[in-house]
């Protein structure tokens, strides 16, 4: 549709009708009835119903076609309904959570992933997927980290871009594409005390600094939505912040798309104390420029009489409304309102062979290995012991998987079992002992339940049955297996409950069921791999000091099994890095690499009282950003530049940009990936800046012995932050920029801006 036609449609539409444009329903009211969803009244329900703009939470092409075919016949202008769901790791083929994807240090797996996604879920009737999430993330208590790229602006800038491109593609027109939405905005992540929901104080150079960086990046990726968060930050909800939502996001980020509220978070400005009633919250937010009310009847109910009463300009509403008609059209709602969602399409198209093998890849690369010593892996014994709870869990993905089919899994123990090299059995009760010429035997045993008895889940799930009898069983055939086996590969970690949403926690190990069965294990094991699937840094305990080897698995997706036995056999080194600080105590968080500069630093040796540092732990991460080995060993040169002098003005002397090269040679026996990353600390400047921020980083693959020249340019754009004159802007000085494998990386060169 022409742009002069949908305004001539707006024109045309009563008020009513454009203030239902605003507002959104979710599903069950399109699939129960009003009894069951028990929203509004009747009346009020059948009229929201039949002309609220969008919808979230519905799919099945066959399904959303006969709502929509309903849902337009009845709509006076035969406007299309807007079809929205969370497909944040995958819709039938999972991805590795985000955080795990994070790991890859590789954004086009990312864009690739989100292509497939987008692929699947458009076949089944979505437009708009609630994705990416690029709140910068450094407390491990959030549950939510599970869904973000990580603790470092730039990673989650390239991460999140890319995700956006694959979402999107050259054209959300495009049936095989969605809309993308970037949330949380902003500043989610920063949650006190890293409890959900909670409120957030961020200075405004931080905030500016560090934590827009990345919805920034998206948004100039061509995102069309952005959603509110459900924080205040510093004393002001976010969907009723206007100089958040109009002055930095419209006017400075220049984003002219749809701004969705999350999930009630209109309504939720009346327990936060900042509106009196719904009506308020919906002035309020209607003033910020909030396009869509997510699940609230304050829009519904309220602007109306808001715009009557002379209280809210109704140019506020026409502009709302014209963004939305705006996305439809862009989307093709009006030419297709099913968006090229048919059945075959998506039989045709979803869980396909060539989609799984990139989430395997996906998989392989987001794994990270954190210690192994005396190359315990690859997996070099015949008899090994498959054990734990996770060894065939097929539970891989996260709560936000809300559309896969867990049974498609493939499971750690079901990979292993495909492997020709491989003869597998359950336990010590099969196989007599012998798997057959040049065989591994794996025997597998679940040795734990994941959950301690009691324990509180996410979205008020509970798990209380009481297993200690299973339990008891299940760790004496654990032993027994372990006994018999010459390497234990031990599958740990957090239930799939434990992450995501509302799922803050002040104690992040294991459960104790799980460390009871580490420590059981440990003792009769002669080698010991643990594997940990989480969505979050865990405090470990003793794990890393007592295994041989330790691999962190995220929550890898649909392909996890394949993926993993993939690396634990050697037909790939892990090259997987930290995309999150792993703590020594939970006590430390929030922690992330790039703190600012103190007064007091804690000298490397020596006396250290009246220094910045705890009495009782280090002030750094147990494991570091950026951190993860391969199974082979590599070499860094010193880096070497091109000119010590970046030119600044116009007349200043020196270059336009500088190249920063470094040698990288691979002194190992086995072909492998290393990351090299680039970091920069300003040595001087208006305002304490970051001991070292991430600027840039490249994956080298080299055969053994081989070695690469690997390169970065550094331009005076890279040296901006908010400075003391409150704007981004670079200042004369000292730099000192590291290339290294991983954020403690003590390897630099020092230039000048000048
Ligand atoms: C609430 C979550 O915070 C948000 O991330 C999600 O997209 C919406 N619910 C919709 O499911």
């Amino acid at each position: 549709m022409k742009q002069e036609d949908l305004l001539a449609l707006l024109n045309d539409m009563t008020p009513e009708e454009k203030i239902m444009q605003l507002v959104q329903l979710p599903g069950s009211a399109f699939e129960s009835d009003f009894a069951v969803t028990g929203i509004a009244d009747e009346a009020s329900f059948d009229k929201l119903k039949k002309l609220a703009g969008s919808v979230l939470g519905i799919r099945g092409a066959e399904k959303v076609k006969a709502i929509q075919d309903e849902y337009m016949a009845g709509q006076p202008h035969h406007i299309p309904l807007l079809f929205m769901l969370d497909v944040i790791h995958g819709h039938d083929t999972v991805f590795p959570c985000p955080l795990g994807q994070g790991a890859t240090f590789e954004p086009e797996i990312s864009r690739k992933g989100a292509e497939i996604q987008a692929k699947e879920a458009a076949a089944d009737g979505i437009q708009v997927t609630f994705s990416p999430m690029v709140d910068l993330v450094r407390d491990a208590r959030w549950g939510r980290v599970m869904e973000s790229t990580g603790e470092d602006p730039y990673l989650n800038g390239e991460m999140a871009s890319a995700m956006v491109r694959g979402y999107q593609g050259e054209s959300v027109a495009d049936k095989e594409h969605v809309a993308a939405c970037v949330k949380h905005f902003a500043g989610y992540g920063a949650s006190e005390a890293g409890r959900d929901y909670n409120s957030v104080e961020l200075s405004e150079y931080t905030l500016r600094d560090q934590y827009l960086k990345g919805y920034d990046k998206a948004i100039s990726a061509g995102a069309k939505l952005v959603m509110t968060s459900f924080n205040t930050l510093n004393g002001i909800p976010s969907s009723g912040n206007k100089w958040l939502m109009r002055d930095i996001l419209r006017k400075e980020m220049n984003f002219d798309g749809v701004l969705i509220s999350d999930w009630g978070a209109i309504g939720e400005m009346v327990p936060w104390g900042f509106a009196r009633d719904l009506k308020e919250a919906a002035k309020l937010a209607i003033e910020a420029g909030v396009d869509i009310d997510m699940c609230t009847e304050s829009y519904a109910a309220n602007l109306a009489s808001l715009i009557e009463e002379g209280k809210v300009d109704g140019k506020l509403l026409d502009e709302a409304v014209l963004r939305i008609l705006n996305l439809k059209n862009e989307i093709g709602l009006f030419e297709d309102p099913y968006h090229g969602a048919s059945k075959e399409r998506y039989e045709a198209v979803t869980f396909s062979k060539e989609s799984r093998e990139i989430a395997r890849d996906a998989v392989r690369k987001s794994l990270v290995l954190l210690k192994n010593d005396e190359e315990t892996l690859p997996l070099k014994d015949s008899n090994i012991a498959l054990i734990g709870p996770y060894a065939s869990c097929k539970n891989l993905h996260s709560s936000w998987a809300l559309s896969l089919d867990p049974e498609k899994t493939v499971t750690v123990m079901e990979a292993a079992g495909e492997s020709k090299d491989v003869s597998l059995f359950l336990g010590m009760n099969q196989g007599g002992g012998l798997g057959g010429l040049n065989k591994k035997i794996v025997r597998v045993a679940k040795g734990s339940t994941i959950l301690d008895n009691d324990t509180v889940l996410g979205f008020g799930e509970y798990h209380n049955e009481s297993l200690d009898e299973e339990n008891e069983k299940l760790l004496n055939e654990a032993i027994e297996v372990a006994e018999w086996a010459d390497t234990v590969v031990l599958c740990l970690g957090e239930d799939i409950g434990q992450s995501g949403e509302s799922t803050s926690r002040t104690n992040i190990m294991l459960p104790d069921i799980q460390m009871e069965l580490f420590y059981e294990i440990r003792r009769r094991a002669k080698k010991l791999v643990t594997l940990i699937f989480t969505g979050r840094p865990l405090d470990l305990e003793c794990i890393p000091d007592l295994s041989d080897a330790l691999l962190i698995c995220w929550r890898p997706g649909t392909e996890g099994g394949h993926g993993i036995w993939d690396v634990l056999s050697g037909k790939f080194s892990p090259s997987g890095k930290l995309p999150m600080s792993f703590p020594w105590a939970v006590g430390q968080a929030p922690i992330h690499y790039n703190v600012f500069a103190t007064g007091r630093p804690k000298p490397t040796e020596g006396v250290t009282n009246f220094t910045t540092r705890y009495l009782d732990c280090p002030n750094e991460a147990r494991y570091p950003f950026g951190y993860g080995l391969t199974y082979s060993s590599f070499d860094i040169s010193k880096p070497v530049s091109d000119n010590d002098v970046l030119k600044k003005g116009e007349n200043a002397t020196g270059a336009d940009k500088i190249n920063v090269t470094v040698k990288v040679t691979n002194t190992g026996v086995v072909a492998a990936t290393q990351t090299v990353q680039l970091y920069i600390r300003d040595l001087v400047s208006s305002r304490v800046r970051p001991v070292k921020e991430l600027k840039g980083f490249k994956k080298v693959r080299l055969l053994p012995g081989e070695s690469k020249d690997v390169s970065f340019e550094i331009n005076e754009e890279m040296l901006r932050f908010w400075t003391i004159n409150n704007k981004f802007e670079s200042e004369e000085g000292d730099f000192r920029v590291y290339v290294g494998f991983d954020s403690t990386t003590e390897n630099f060169y020092d230039f000048k801006l000048s």
